[in-house]
């Protein structure tokens, strides 16, 4: 089987509003991140056993400003560069590895500036 995607518009959202105005998304919509620091999206995700995945990030960038976010699982950050995409209806990914536990995880996509973080679809792992 694929990937288990995990919709941000079904996350915990903290200083964000769901949105759809964009296309190229994938379920119901988006999370639109407030433009300020700190706003995130927070993704329950449940693993059968402990071990390393590959998350996967979708998300839009319309302006030529680099929008950082840290991705923290289970408390351990990363951050990472989610540039500009040329347009708020082009989609791209990012991916990195974590390590998840057994039973409950939770992954957080925290913005480092005031910009807020990129547009954010969907939370992909594999
Ligand atoms: C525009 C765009 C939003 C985006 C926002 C931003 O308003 O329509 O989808 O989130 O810019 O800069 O964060």
């Amino acid at each position: 089987s694929g990937p288990a995607v995990y919709q941000a518009e079904d996350a915990t959202i903290s200083q964000g509003v769901v949105e759809s105005n964009h296309a190229g998304y994938t379920g119901t919509g988006f999370v639109n991140y407030d433009n300020v620091t700190g706003s995130y999206v927070e993704w329950t995700v449940n693993a059968a056993t402990a071990g390393p995945v590959t998350l996967e990030l979708r998300f839009a960038n319309g302006t030529t400003a680099n929008r950082p976010m840290t991705i923290a699982v289970n408390g351990t950050s990363v951050t990472r560069d989610f540039t500009g995409t040329g347009a708020w209806t082009t989609w791209q990914t990012v991916t990195l590895t974590a390590d998840l536990a057994q039973g409950v995880n939770k992954i957080r996509a925290t913005a480092t500036t005031s910009n807020g973080g990129p547009n954010v679809d969907r939370l992909s792992v594999s």
